[in-house]
């Protein structure tokens, strides 16, 4: 049975693609992987995908679209037994999808920049997961900080505006501002596969801490 990861965000631009690029690239070491493109037409991962796909770089990951939430259902179903990874990158929009993705993923995360505005935004998609809550108690949603720059704000004021405004758990690995996200998923590559050893361990941090939530 796939475990399945869904990345989830409201906001355009917070990393959602960044995310599930590089952790469906990782997981594919672990095991057989698909990566589910839930942003359509917009495509990010599945862009990536093309270029890993014409480097021959796919290896145990395979690359796919869902224009929408039937067809991610239907893909989800199809795989869920052959695969050990599956991983989803959502709209910026409360679509079905995002509902869907809710209540299917073992784990949701969410990639959030380090800013009032940006926990602000976030406001409705707590409401979202509420709601999805009443039909299925356990979700799992946890926030990833993502472009996460020390000076801005402290790390606890951050963490405990979240709790407070948002009530979510969040992982204690932290994604700084670097160039080596951009520069690797311009590439088709993973960060771990670049050669920003800074981003290459915070990334591994994280890994290791899906993993470990998976278990
Ligand atoms: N930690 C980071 N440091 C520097 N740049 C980053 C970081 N995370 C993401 N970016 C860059 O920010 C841009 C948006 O990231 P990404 O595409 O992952 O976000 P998204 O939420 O999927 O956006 P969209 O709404 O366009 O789908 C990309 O150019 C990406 O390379
Ligand atoms: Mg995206």
């Amino acid at each position: 049975m796939a475990k399945i990861i869904g990345v989830v965000q409201v906001k355009g631009g917070v990393g959602r693609s960044t995310l599930a690029t590089n952790l469906a690239a990782a997981l594919s070491l672990e095991g057989a992987t698909t990566l589910i493109d839930g942003d359509v037409p917009q495509g990010t991962s599945a862009s990536w995908g093309a270029l890993r796909r014409e480097a021959g770089r796919l290896g145990n990951l395979t690359v796919t679209t869902a224009q929408d939430h039937v067809e991610l259902v239907h893909k989800a179903r199809q795989l869920v037994g052959s695969q050990d990874y599956i991983v989803i990158d959502g709209p910026p929009r409360i679509a079905e999808i995002t509902k869907v993705m809710l209540i299917m993923s073992r784990l949701c995360l969410l990639p959030l920049g380090a800013s009032a505005a940006e926990v602000w935004a976030t406001g409705d998609l707590v409401q979202t997961v509420e709601a999805a809550r009443r039909r299925r108690p356990e979700i799992d949603v946890r926030i990833v900080w993502n472009r996460f720059r020390e000076h801005t704000r402290s790390a606890r004021e951050l963490s405990e505006a979240v709790h407070a405004q948002l009530g979510l758990e969040e992982m204690q690995a932290r994604l700084g501002y670097r160039v080596a996200y951009g520069e690797a998923l311009g590439r088709g590559l993973s960060v771990s596969e670049w050669t920003d050893r800074l981003a290459r361990d915070e990334f591994g941090g994280l890994v290791a801490e899906v993993k470990a939530a998976l278990a």
